[in-house]
């Protein structure tokens, strides 16, 4: 009778011992990290500018998901910013933290809705320009990194008005002109901007009032 008791107990006490031990891996899973790394992407305010889900917002943020950049380029990013993002040092936002962030961005699938799309939500987007696209991308960049200066609507301010001369001007100049920037004018390419942003960009400039 003794015996019997002591052995239930024995596998009483090893069950709990299995449990706990499921239990504290299961912290570690990666789909914890992405619970984790979502409610953080909201609380520390990451969406405010690239969207709840990481679809990036015109004159905000740029789209972070689906598909960022490395785990280790995105960190970067987070600690010591390009431009206009405000810097999260390791004391506002821990290394862990941070890569829980990650994995929540890189865990966001495509096309998940309308509002993902970014020509559908720039406001008073052309119709139907040559390139529809490249247009919407390069208000997006517009309104990143050329606003500041040049206005939120190219009325100009420590930058020129790019409202007048944009119709005279052909898009190759623009182009270079952004590539090559005059005194006073940040260099953003080829360090931040593609050749495929800077078109973009030079294409929303010329073709918008
Ligand atoms: C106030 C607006 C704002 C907030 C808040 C913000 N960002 Fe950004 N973020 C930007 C802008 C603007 C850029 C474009 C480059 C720059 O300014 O550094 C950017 C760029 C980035 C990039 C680089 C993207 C690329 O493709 O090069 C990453 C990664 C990023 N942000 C992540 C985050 C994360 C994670 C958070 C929250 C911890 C966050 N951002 C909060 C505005 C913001
Ligand atoms: C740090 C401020 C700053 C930023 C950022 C900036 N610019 Fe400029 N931009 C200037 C200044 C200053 C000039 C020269 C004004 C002058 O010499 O009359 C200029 C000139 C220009 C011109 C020529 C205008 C003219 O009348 O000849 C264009 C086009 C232009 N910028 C486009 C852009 C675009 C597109 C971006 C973003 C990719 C951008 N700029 C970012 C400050 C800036």
């Amino acid at each position: 009778m003794m015996r019997r008791c002591f052995y239930s107990l024995l596998a009483l006490i090893a069950a709990f011992a299995l449990m706990n031990q499921a239990g504290s891996a299961q912290q570690f899973t990666k789909s914890t990290n992405i619970e984790r790394g979502r409610t953080l992407y909201t609380d520390v305010g990451c969406y405010e500018c690239h969207g709840y889900s990481g679809q990036g917002a015109p004159g905000a943020g740029p789209a972070l998901a689906p598909d960022p950049i490395a785990a280790a380029a995105f960190r970067d990013r987070v600690r010591t910013p390009r431009a206009l993002m405000p810097a999260y040092s390791a004391v506002i936002l821990p290394d862990n933290q941070l890569d829980d962030i990650y994995a929540y961005v890189a865990s966001i699938p495509p096309g998940r809705a309308p509002d993902r799309i970014p020509l559908l939500t720039v406001p008073g987007a052309q119709p139907a320009p040559v390139r529809p696209a490249n247009v919407a991308a390069g208000k997006v960049i517009y309104a990143t990194y050329c606003a500041a200066c040049h206005g939120a609507n190219r009325e100009g301010q420590i930058g020129s008005p790019l409202q007048t001369q944009e119709i005279k001007r052909s898009l190759q100049s623009t182009i270079e002109l952004v590539k090559t920037p005059p005194p006073g004018m940040t260099k953003l390419y080829p360090a931040v901007l593609s050749d495929m942003d800077v078109e973009n960009v030079a294409a929303y400039v010329r073709q918008s009032r």
